[in-house]
Formats: C-alpha cells, sequence, structure tokens
C-alpha cells in the first residue's frame, strides 16, 4: 500500500496482579493470594498471552514466524510481575515452529528478557529515583492552583478517578515539559534512538519490546502529549510503528490498544500529521529530551563542588598577595 513496515517498539502495562499492598482499606490479608501482594494472576497471564498472539497476528507479514535473536530486543523493568508479563507475551508472540521445537509436548522456548536493578533505571522506571529536581518539582505541583482545582471535584469520586488524576499529577497539570524532560522524555529518547537506528541499511532489530507499569506509559504519554487522562489499564500496550513510503521516506505511527476487544486507538502527535514525518516527529519531541539528565535532575556533582573549593582557595591566595582591603 505503498509504505513497508520498518520497525515496531511496545511499551506495554504488566497483566492483571493481586494488590500491590494493604492500602488504603487494610481489608486483606496478604496470605488471601497464593503467591502474595503485588504479583502476575492467572488473568494477567491470559491477558498478556493474549497480547504476545495479537502482537505475532498484527505483524505477521512483518516479523518471521521463527524467533531470530538479531530481530527483537526485550527489556523489562526488574519486577517479579513485569518478568512474568514478558515471559508469558514471548509464549503467544514466538512458539517454537520447525526445528526450534525442542520438546513437543511444550510449544514453548526459552527468549531472553532484560532488565537493570530499579535504583538504576531511569528509563522505565517512573518516577524515577534519584532526581531531587524532579522531586522539587513535585512539591511544587501539589501546591499548585492547576492541582488543587482539578483536585476539589474529584474528593467526592470514586477511586479509579483519583488514580487517575494522582498519574496525571506526578507526570502533568503542572510545569509539564520540565517533568517530561526528567521522565518520559528520557524513554521518548531511547525508542526515537532506536527507530533513527532502524533506518540504516546494516539495521536487523525489527522490534522492541518494554514491559513496564501504569506510570511508565503515562510518563511516556504525557511526555508526547498524547494521555487521555485515564489509567492504563492493564496490558495496555503503545504501539510505536515505523515505516518507509516508496519515496524512501520514514515516518512514524503511534496507536495505542487499551482493549482487547477493539482495534488499537491511533494516536497523533499535536503538531504533526499521523503517520508523521520521522524529522518532523523528532524535531516535536526535541523539547523534552536532555542530554545529560544527571546535571538537569540538579544531582551534586562531587567534581563541581571540588572545583569551586579550588577557586576559592586561589582567590583567598589572591586577596592575601596583593593585600586587598
Ligand atoms: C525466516 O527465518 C528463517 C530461519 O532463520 C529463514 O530461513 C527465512 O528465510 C526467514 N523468512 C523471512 C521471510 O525472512
Ligand atoms: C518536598 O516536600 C516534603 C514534605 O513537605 C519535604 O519533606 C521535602 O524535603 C520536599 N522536597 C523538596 C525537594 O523540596
Ligand atoms: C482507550 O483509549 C481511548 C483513546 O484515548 C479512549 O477513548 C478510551 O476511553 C480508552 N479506553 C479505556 C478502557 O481506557
Amino acid at each position: 500500500s505503498g509504505k513497508r513496515n520498518s520497525e515496531m517498539t511496545g511499551v506495554f502495562r504488566h497483566g492483571d496482579r493481586t494488590p500491590v499492598e494493604n492500602f488504603p482499606t487494610g481489608l486483606h490479608k496478604e496470605s488471601e493470594w497464593p503467591q502474595g501482594f503485588g504479583q502476575l494472576t492467572k488473568i494477567g497471564m491470559q491477558q498478556q498471552y493474549e497480547l504476545g498472539q495479537y502482537t505475532r497476528k498484527r505483524y505477521s507479514n512483518f516479523l518471521n514466524a521463527t524467533y531470530n535473536r538479531h530481530e527483537i530486543f526485550i527489556q523489562s523493568t526488574d519486577y517479579d510481575r513485569t518478568i512474568m508479563s514478558t515471559q508469558v507475551y514471548l509464549a503467544g508472540l514466538f512458539p517454537p515452529v520447525g526445528n526450534q521445537i525442542w520438546n513437543p509436548q511444550i510449544l514453548w522456548q526459552p527468549i531472553p528478557v532484560h532488565t537493570v536493578p530499579v535504583s538504576e533505571d531511569h528509563m522505565l522506571h517512573f518516577p524515577s529515583p534519584n532526581c531531587p529536581r524532579f522531586d522539587e518539582l513535585q512539591n511544587e505541583t501539589q501546591a499548585s492552583w492547576q492541582f488543587q482545582n482539578k483536585l476539589q471535584p474529584y474528593m467526592k469520586n470514586n477511586m479509579k478517578e483519583l488514580a487517575a488524576l494522582s498519574l496525571q499529577s506526578i507526570f502533568g497539570i503542572y510545569k509539564t515539559k520540565d517533568k517530561a524532560r526528567l521522565q518520559g522524555g528520557v524513554l521518548v529518547n531511547a525508542i526515537l534512538k532506536s527507530i533513527k537506528k532502524a533506518t540504516q541499511p546494516s539495521n536487523k532489530r525489527k522490534i522492541q519490546i518494554f514491559s513496564a507499569h501504569d506510570t511508565t506509559i503515562g510518563a511516556l504519554q504525557m511526555a508526547l502529549n498524547i494521555f487521555n487522562g485515564k489509567l492504563p489499564p492493564y496490558s495496555a500496550c503503545q504501539f510505536f510503528e515505523l515505516y518507509q513510503e516508496n519515496s524512501g521516506h520514514y515516518s512514524i505511527e503511534m496507536s495505542y490498544r487499551n482493549d482487547s476487544l477493539t482495534d488499537p486507538y491511533p494516536l497523533r502527535l499535536p503538531g504533526c500529521t499521523s503517520p508523521c514525518p520521522l524529522e518532523k516527529f523528532a524535531k516535536l519531541v526535541s523539547s523534552v529530551i536532555v542530554e545529560d539528565w544527571s546535571k538537569e535532575c540538579g544531582k551534586c556533582q562531587v567534581r563541581d563542588s571540588l572545583g569551586l573549593l579550588l577557586l576559592l582557595l586561589f582567590l583567598c591566595s589572591l586577596s592575601k598577595s596583593y593585600s586587598l582591603p
């Protein structure tokens, strides 16, 4: 149809889980669930398996049915439920075929899932720890009239809406761009980098999967200004598809699958068409991308303090030698 699929990135929320903690009702004991708090349930496994099968079907003309390690990269946050979600997802996406079948009774094959410790994960785990400037912005948001105005009508509504507002207040409502640069923008940058790499002739990767949380999808969508104000449901998946037009030009199409019974919703980046030409997409999102995350987070750099100390000592010695007043 005049264009062909070149790459796909999917960011999903894990499947259904048991309550994360005994909050706020205190009604449940951890022993009520066979695996305890915050764990993927059987329903969650079914949701993720279905998402894997859906992905296989959606990209059947593009993805080889045979698993090929060069064609796919998967990263999960370092939580049981997100890692397990990825494993079931991959069972649906790449059941072994042909000579990849190693046991005819088990139509499953191992596929690697990468992860980094939560304390170092500022690409998928939001809000990222160790970012003082972001903590400051959080406090400002709580105190802002923009947030207080939004909070009032919610006070008498149900928990689900309050949860959506809480998610929105973390990454949006007040100084959204500043926050995006420290949170969702990091993931936007990672996705954009791999999309750009996929336009190179040497590229072999076709699909990139990130397994994470409602906060990850929220941070990402708010950084792109495409958030719908609702808590992302379990197994919700944000798709980025790279196409090459017949003319040779590349463009990005986004969609959001938040309901397994309907097709994903097409999403348009504000300020662009859908699909959006790659260069234009890159230009539009450049304002939420930072080169030096630690610096922008306002982390105290030991080197800088040492430099300042040396400068003071130097000035001090100057003032002595010239006996300034
Ligand atoms: C799919 O992968 C197999 C095994 O690596 C290969 O022989 C085949 O050519 C590939 N098919 C396509 C359409 O790329
Ligand atoms: C944010 O507010 C909390 C509670 O008032 C306070 O303890 C904390 O120091 C504040 N953090 C920043 C970075 O301003
Ligand atoms: C899914 O997203 C669409 C588009 O933003 C929205 O209209 C719809 O209400 C959402 N559904 C759920 C279940 O969140």
